[in-house]
């Protein structure tokens, strides 16, 4: 049977206290929505559709690039109602896993194991959690014989019922004929005055089709995000997960606390990361690569070998192996850097493609530079290679040695094994294998008497 998935995002959040629609509030660098729709794919869903409600402009904006279906529900009439207005847009057949924006984390596999039990339509599936504290959930009823026969919610339990400790997650899956048939018999005759997606429980318990219930690996798997506080402490849950997953690769972390993933981390053997490290996007990091404490590294490739000592930022780069970077570095994006290139503390880099073994190990500016193997950069040295309006090129060759506080005023080349002279301007080419010296000449005056106090 074909799978389509209803994403419900039509919430509006108000405990957030954000102007950012509650979907798009960040888990692991990702807006909680990009989760689901991840899910989703995951899932091979045929079709995927959103019901929206506030900030649903931001929300379709954010996701234009996807082959999302939306639907709009302007009014939040419950969670019945919601369902109801994605049904124009669901086939007749197949059947439709129900997820929520605002619970990221539901894992695959156990979407798998209740997509499973729904293989005709004859039976529907939901996700349901015992719970010491279930007070708030719908709670689930069962019969003496221990089948489903409907949800009741909080509000309209009776003491009894709210003793039941097994809850609603929320988490359907249902075959399509039966949503076309019973959402549009829903009725809003509740504690609420809501159009409960829960009162399809009991209509499937009077047609004998069969309720199957799955309880998720883990509780965090159907979290769902109201504030500030559950944000974080889900983010937390999140990236120590993630955290895990890297140890048992192999990964050694000081302290996996204090490590934060925003993105895919892929890595070689024998990786040691130190506290207060940030890895966002794509990360590819070789063997035995050595992250000190307090860098962050964002799309890049860093070779076997490469020790980034603390305090380094790395956005949109490629490190080869054995390279040295940091303390205090900065590569920018377009940076690539051969074998052993060192990069030292204070140094920038900006689209920079540096070759092997050449080394600028204390305080300079690169950028826009293509600079050979075994190059020297000195300390201070900056390539001017911004007019005001446009950006020009350096060029600098095997072996040059550029001396300490040299500008490099683009566009200019120095050539193979040239050297400049420490504090010189260079605005004209250097040849191959010359020195070029351009600075005012020193002046010593012998007969000089310093100024005494009057
Ligand atoms: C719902 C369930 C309850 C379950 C609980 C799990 C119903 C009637 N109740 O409770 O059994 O234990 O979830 O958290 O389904 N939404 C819309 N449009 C609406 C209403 C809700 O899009 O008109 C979305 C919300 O954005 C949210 C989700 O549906 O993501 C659940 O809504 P919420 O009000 O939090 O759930 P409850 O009614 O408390
Ligand atoms: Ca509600």
């Amino acid at each position: 049977m074909e799978l389509n998935v209803v994403i419900l995002a039509a919430g509006k959040g108000t405990r957030m206290k954000s102007v950012l629609p509650k979907v798009m509030q960040p888990l692991a660098g990702r807006p909680l929505l990009r989760h689901v729709v991840d899910t989703a794919k995951a899932l091979s869903a045929a079709r995927t559709l959103v019901v929206y409600g506030h900030g649903g402009d931001l929300v379709q904006r954010a996701f234009a690039s996807e082959s999302l279906l939306w639907a709009e529900q302007a009014e939040q009439k419950g969670t019945g109602h919601a369902v109801q207005m994605a049904l124009p847009q669901l086939p007749a057949t197949g059947r439709t896993l129900i997820l929520y924006g605002d619970v990221p984390l539901t894992t695959t596999s156990t979407l798998g194991r209740l997509i499973e039990r729904v293989a005709s339509d004859a039976a529907m599936g939901l996700i349901t959690l015992v719970m010491d504290n279930p007070a708030g959930y719908g709670r689930i009823v069962r019969d003496a014989g221990g089948d489903v026969v409907r949800i009741v919610e909080q509000k309209d339990a009776s003491d009894d019922e709210k003793k039941i400790r097994e809850v609603n997650t929320g988490i359907f899956c249902v075959p399509n004929v039966l949503l076309h048939k019973w959402l549009p018999a829903l009725q809003n005759n509740n504690a609420q005055g809501e159009y409960y997606l829960t009162d399809i429980i009991a209509m499937a318990a009077a047609e004998n089709v069969r309720i199957e219930t799955v309880q998720p690996e883990q509780s965090w798997e159907v979290d769902g995000i109201n504030d500030k506080l559950q944000l974080s402490a889900l983010e937390r849950v999140h990236q120590r997960v993630l955290a895990d997953s890297l140890m048992r690769g192999g990964v050694t972390l000081i302290d996996p606390a204090r490590l934060d993933i925003r993105g895919s981390v892929t890595h070689g053997m024998d990786v040691h990361i130190e506290p207060n490290v940030i890895l966002e996007g794509r990360v590819v990091l070789g063997n035995n690569v050595r992250i000190g404490a307090n860098c962050q590294l964002k799309d890049c490739e860093i070779g076997d070998n490469v020790v980034i000592k603390p305090n380094s930022l790395i956005d949109d780069a490629r490190v080869g192996a054995g390279a040295e970077i940091g303390p205090f570095a900065r590569l920018r994006p377009g940076t690539v850097l051969a074998e052993n290139v060192h990069i030292g503390n204070f140094v920038e880099t900006k689209k920079a493609v540096i070759g092997k073994g050449s080394k600028a190990n204390h305080l300079a500016y690169l950028g826009d530079a293509e600079i050979g193997s075994g190059v020297n950069i000195g300390a201070g040295t900056i390539t001017c290679n911004y007019d005001g309006v446009n950006k020009h090129l350096t060029t600098i060759g095997d072996n040059a040695f550029i001396g300490t506080n040299t500008s490099l005023i683009a566009p200019v080349v120095v050539g193979a094994g040239a050297t400049t002279g420490a504090g010189s301007a260079i605005s004209k080419d250097v040849p191959d294998n010359t020195l070029a010296v351009a600075r005012g000449k020193q002046v010593v005056i012998e007969s000089w008497q310093r100024p005494v106090k009057k």
